[in-house]
Order: structure tokens, then sequence, then C-alpha cells
């Protein structure tokens, strides 16, 4: 056989529906399906139907339907009524949106795609009421609730849905959709990246699809491959990368604003690239081992982040640096016992070749500190699965050396629906981290994740910087409204949400 016809080749994957704005009502609108917002009963005692009910109301009894199928209105609750009218018109859907809260609306938004797969198109006024709240979460849930990724002979499964219209929602909100899509499909983008299997998934593969998202967002990009690493002394990132077949990599992406670029500050991103890991030679057990494809998933979010930083008009310059590596097991492996240079010098005795994040976020943090000038440093990691045993798979976590940096992060997890849960940076347990021969050892023990962020403070230069371990969501368990079981890419919507802000550095390191 020849080497061209075993090297992997991915089919072509489904893509997500296109959103339109439309001030017509939906029975003005060519669709498929329509699908009508169910309040909950308030004082009324009666469930309340959204915009556009009344004139599909002449022709059905809706609220009949409701009555009959026992619904709460609760978000994301769907109710099903095929129609047999002349037309396009196949089904009327009627959505749950609760409190009509962001959550609310990521729920009925992505409760709406899963209901109308392999449909052409749905106009919808779920948005419609209250457009300044429903737009950015629906777009959201509508987006990423459409998502798949498939290798399957035959082609996808099923399709979503091919366009949802936006009904009573008038042309002056195009921006604002606009925007709204590109942070979505953000989210689409880095559970795509984490998703794709390290058959194909290297770091140079990696490298490879930031220079197309560059040329794409017109950004720079830099890469460094194992022969520019070891010139500069990368020694975390080659020690990891080591046993590969497939070299490590440094991807560097600059975005600069449109406007006042010169003066802006700047804020560095960092994510954990590793395509595969096995633990090294301290081999995970298989259990352990089968998801380990997506522990490139804060690589991937820096990368999707970067990719719509534009899009959001955000203000302040970005540096998304990616430590690519592959943590594989072959003669040439970095040993337990072995110690590792990192850039600037710093060393790190290896004892658990599985501790490799840190190893390699490690060397980006020191180059970025060493050459940006960042104003803040944030990095983005499925460093620990400690972060995992503390909370669970639905809430990530981070840890911040400043206190208004936190709270912008915090924020912006609340607006974007991906939690996070701030944990203490806990000087008690700094003497964990001593080694008997280099400057701190590797895998200190625990408290995991949080010697973890004690690990690579030691890198950040006393700079405002935060650190998103996001081992605990890095996988969704099972499909739940905008998740998908599988990697879940958790992260590029919450730094957009930062990121895209008037001020993000409003208050960090006091510079005001
Ligand atoms: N990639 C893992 C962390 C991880 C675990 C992510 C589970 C997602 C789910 C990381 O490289 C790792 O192996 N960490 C070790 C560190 C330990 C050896 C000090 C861990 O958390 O067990
Ligand atoms: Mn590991
Ligand atoms: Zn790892």
């Amino acid at each position: 056989m020849s080497s061209k016809s075993l090297s992997p080749t991915l089919p072509v994957q489904v893509t997500p529906p296109q959103l339109e704005l439309s001030a017509l009502s939906p029975a003005e609108v060519d669709a498929e399906v329509v699908a009508l917002p169910v309040m909950p009963a308030g004082e009324t005692g009666s469930l309340v139907l959204g915009p556009g009910a009344a004139e599909l109301g002449e022709t059905y009894d809706l609220l009949g339907v409701l009555e009959v199928e026992g619904a709460t209105g609760k978000a994301g609750e769907v109710t099903s009524l095929p129609v047999t009218a002349e037309g396009s018109l196949k089904r009327i859907l009627l959505v749950g949106v609760g409190d009509q809260q962001r959550t609310d609306f990521r729920r009925a938004g992505a409760a709406l795609a899963r209901a109308t797969r392999d449909r052409e198109s749905v106009v919808t006024t779920i948005v419609a009421a209250d457009p300044a709240v429903a737009l950015d979460p629906f777009v959201a849930g509508a987006t990423l609730g459409s998502f798949d990724f498939h290798w399957r002979s035959g082609g996808p499964q099923w399709q979503p849905v091919g366009r949802i219209v936006l009904a009573e929602v008038g042309t002056e909100r195009a921006a604002a959709l606009a925007r709204a899509t590109a942070v979505a499909l953000a989210g689409w983008r880095s559970r795509f990246l984490a998703t794709v299997p390290a058959i194909l998934k290297n770091p140079a593969w990696l490298a490879e699809q930031a220079e197309a998202v560059a040329k794409e967002a017109g950004l720079d990009v830099t890469v460094w491959d194992e022969k520019a690493l070891a010139k500069d002394g990368f020694g975390g990132i080659l020690g990891v990368g080591a046993a590969s077949a497939t070299p490590p990599r440094l991807i560097r992406l600059d975005y600069k604003p449109a406007k006042g670029a010169r003066r802006a500050p700047t804020v560095v991103l960092v994510g954990k690239g590793i395509t595969f890991d096995t633990g090294g030679l301290n081999l995970k057990p298989g259990e352990g081992m089968v998801t380990m494809k997506r522990d490139m998933t804060g690589g991937a979010v820096v990368l999707a982040t970067m990719a719509a930083l534009a899009a959001v008009g955000c203000p302040v310059k970005v540096v998304g640096l990616i430590a690519a590596a592959e943590n594989a097991v072959s003669g040439s492996a970095t040993r337990p016992g072995d110690v590792l240079r990192h850039y600037g010098g710093r060393t790190s005795e290896v004892t658990n070749t599985d501790a490799e994040g840190r190893l390699v976020m490690a060397d980006a943090l020191a180059y970025a500190v060493d050459q940006l000038k960042p104003a803040a440093l944030v990095d983005v990691a499925t460093l620990t699965g400690a972060m995992k045993v503390a909370l669970g798979q639905q809430v990530g976590g981070y840890f911040a050396s400043d206190d208004a940096l936190a709270a912008l992060l915090a924020e912006a997890a609340e607006a974007s629906g991906e939690p996070l849960w701030r944990m203490p940076l806990a000087d008690v347990y700094e003497e964990r981290l001593a080694s008997k021969v280099a400057d701190a050892d590797n895998a200190p023990g625990g408290p995991g994740a949080i010697t973890a962020a004690l690990f690579l403070r030691h890198f950040t230069g006393g700079l405002p910087w935060a650190h998103l371990d996001i081992a605990s969501v890095g996988d969704a368990p099972a499909d739940s409204f905008e998740w998908t079981q599988g990697p879940t890419g958790f992260g590029a919507r919450l730094l957009l949400s930062w990121l895209g802000q008037d001020d993000p550095l409003a208050g960090v390191g006091d510079r005001r």
C-alpha cells in the first residue's frame, strides 16, 4: 500500500445552520417549521404563547395541544405538532423559554436545533420578545446544539437544520447577530478541533490550522518547529514532545485592534496543546487515556478565540500562544527523574511524565513575560484530574493573581454560559513544589489543581495572571442543551465575552 492511502483524510463535516433576521411575522416567512416560544403559567394560571402565535392560533388550537401534552413552559421543553397545511409548513414546535434568562434562551436554542435536524428551514419568534437578552444565548444554543463530528464511511447521521430565521427582529440587529454568530462559531471551532482524533491531529497539523485561521482572520502567525524550539531554549516543550514521531511546535498568533493599536495594552493567552496524552512513561491506564485526544482543548480555545477577536471588536492587542506537543512513549521519551530546562532557565525535575501540561505551559508563559510585556496573562489548560474531582463536569476552575481580572472573568463566564469557580492560590502548599535537584518538582502531589497552579505561577513574572484549569469541563458525558457528548471546546465563548468588552483590563494591575 502506498503511504498516501494510509494517511488519514477527514471526511466532509456538517456545517452549522445559517442564521437570518426578518422583520416579518412567522406566517409570512416560507419555512418548513415554525417554532414559537412558550412561557410558563404566571399569575394568569395558563401558559402564554409568544409573538406570532395569534395568527397560527386561528388555525390550530396551540394551547389545547400544550395542555394535552402536559407542557410546563420550562426552558428547552419542546412540544411538536405536525401540520398538513398547503405550502412548505410541515410542523409547529412550541418551545419552552422558562424564566427568559440567558440560560433559558441558550437551552431553547439548543432544543430547537435538536428538534429541527434534517429540516431545511425553521422560522422562530423565540428571540423577538426580548432580543437584547435573547439573541446571544439563543444563537450560541442553536449553533452548538447543531454540532456534530463524524468519521463514518456513509456520511454524517444527520444534518443540522439549514436555515434559522429570527422573525420579528429588525435588521437593526444585524451587527449584533454577526457578533453572536462569531462567538457561537468560535465554540464550534474549538469543539471541532478538540474532537479531531490524534491520528490526524498532531502538533504540525495544529500549526497548519493556526496558519489557516491567521490567513482567514488577518492575524500574524509564527511557528517554532523543533529546531527553532531548541535554539530558543524551550526545554519543557521539547522534553514533553521528545518521544513522539510528530515533533512539537510553539504557535504564536498576533491580533491588533483596528483602532488605537499603537497605544493598546497587550493580553497574552496561552493554551495547552497536548495533541494526545498517553501519560508518557508514566503511562495512563486505558480508561484514563481514551479521551486524551482532547488534551489540546486549551490550545483549541486560544485558536478559536483569536479567530473571532475582530468580530467582537476586541480593543486590546492579543497574542495567542499554543504550546503543542504529543506526550508519547518511545526510547527517546523523557524519563522520571530527568530534569528539563525551561525557556529563561528555570528547571523542573520530572517526577511524573504525566504531569506534562505544566511543563509546556511554563515555557510559553516564560516566553510571554520575557518578550511580550503583557498587561495580563491568561492560560487555559486541561491540566489536572483533581479539578474534575473538585468541581465535577459542568464547572471549570480558575485561579487568579489579580482580583479585578478574576472578577472580569467571572462575569464573562456567567454571561457566556461557560461557568467558572475561583480556586485559591494557597501559599501554604508552595513548599510541596520543592525538588531535591531542580527548581521545582513537576508532580508535587495534592491538592493537585492548586499545586499545578502554584507551579505555573513561578513563570508569570508577578504579572496579573489567571489560570483556567478546564480538565473538569473538557468532556461532556452526555448531550445536554448546547453541550454535545464528547469534547466540549469549553472556554472560547467566555474569553470572547471578556475580550469583546469596552475595557477588558478595567482595574487590572491597578492601572488607573
Ligand atoms: N491531561 C491530564 C489531565 C486530565 C485528566 C484532563 C483527566 C482531563 C481529564 C494531565 O496531563 C494529567 O495527566 N495530569 C495528572 C497530573 C499528575 C500526574 C500530577 C493528573 O491530574 O492526574
Ligand atoms: Mn498528563
Ligand atoms: Zn495532559
